[in-house]
């Protein structure tokens, strides 16, 4: 049986800070609601000319230096991403050419929203486990700040930009061991950007923003992610207490912890870094998997529970030994 595993992580943040004394400078808010609704503190914004592309590649660098693999290695690029850079070529496209891989090898985008990284974690390994290559670079990077209202506090005050990667190799050791994909699109109103292309570009430059009814998502993204998480352990037969880290889709802090109840997880048991990116969406799961990574927390061999729940809705989850 052919696997996959982890074999080199990578993130990128954008310079500029933007933190939430400078939101009550622009919305009606407050530096005390948004940390005790969200627990966020500051998240990174694009610069003017950066893009998710540019997030995404250098992200990507990272994990291959850490992998120790070059251009000439990689079979496939998936990148999980609602902000690509146009409409098309996909940011795979564009990241393959920027890293100089000319091995005709699949890239492609995937788009799931906060979901994405797990979608994209789980399309690469059934496909290396296919035998469709030997080294897949895995990418979440998104400029959320370009889908705001910077005007809707109910919106503005939650995300931020920045990209994650990791590479992944074909093992005879099982890396990921499973991954569990869901959508719902019955409720794709309650979290979206209604317009878009196809609905027409005169109304996109009035409603392409991020929409949400905040706590109807709250509600259901505890009780989808509360049932992934479930089905992962029993998917694997293991018990809570087999897990070493919660790596978890960075949101809210609420969410956060109301997942790591169902796991009877201690919260030092659980990587948290909504504080500072706020939620970058497709790439908050990387990017919290490469901090505690290099912080030398996650050790070779541990095992972790990743998940993840946005707008379709879509939500999944991956157990994964580092
Ligand atoms: N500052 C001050 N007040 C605010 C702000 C703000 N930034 N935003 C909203 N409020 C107000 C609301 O207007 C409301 O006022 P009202 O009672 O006078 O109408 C009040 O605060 C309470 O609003 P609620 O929606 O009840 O607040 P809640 O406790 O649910 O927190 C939040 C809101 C933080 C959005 C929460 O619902 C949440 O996190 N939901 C999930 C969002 C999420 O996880 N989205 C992402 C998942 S998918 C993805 O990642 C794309």
């Amino acid at each position: 049986m052919k696997y996959s595993r982890i074999a080199g992580t990578g993130s990128y943040l954008p310079q500029r800070v933007l933190t939430n004394a400078e939101l009550e400078t622009m919305v009606d808010t407050s530096d005390q609601w948004i940390r005790e609704r969200t627990g966020i503190e500051r998240r990174h914004i694009a610069g003017e000319s950066e893009t998710t592309a540019d997030l995404a590649e250098a992200a990507a660098r990272n994990a291959m230096d850490m992998a120790g693999v070059t251009a000439k290695d990689i079979d496939l690029v998936i990148v999980a991403t609602t902000t690509a850079d146009c409409v098309f070529p996909s940011v795979a496209c564009l990241l393959q050419n920027r890293l100089g891989i000319t091995n005709s090898s699949p890239a492609f985008d995937v788009q799931a929203v906060c979901a994405g990284f797990v979608y994209a974690l789980g399309i690469a390994n059934s496909m290396l486990r296919a035998g469709s290559g030997q080294t897949v670079l895995v990418i979440g990077a998104e400029t959320f700040s370009r889908i705001l209202n910077w005007e809707d506090r109910n919106t503005c005050v939650l995300f931020g930009d920045g990209a994650g990667a990791v590479v992944l190799k074909a093992s005879d050791e099982p890396g990921i061991h499973s991954t569990h994909l869901h959508a719902d699109g019955r409720y794709s109103e309650l979290l979206h950007v209604p317009e878009g292309v196809s609905r027409g570009y005169a109304e996109m430059q009035q409603q392409a923003y991020v929409q949400m009814r905040g706590s109807e998502v709250f509600k259901m993204a505890v009780s989808k992610l509360s049932e992934v998480v479930d089905e992962t352990l029993q998917a694997n037969n293991i018990e809570k207490s087999d897990l070493d880290w919660l790596v978890p889709h960075q949101a809210n802090l609420r969410i956060i912890k109301a997942t790591a109840r169902k796991l009877s997880m201690s919260m030092d048991n659980v990587v948290v870094t909504v504080q500072d990116h706020g939620n970058t969406s497709a790439a908050s799961i990387p990017m919290a998997l490469d901090v505690a990574v290099r912080d030398g927390r996650i050790k070779p061999g541990e095992k972790l529970l990743l998940e993840g729940f946005g707008g379709g809705f879509t939500w999944g989850s991956a157990l994964v030994t580092f």
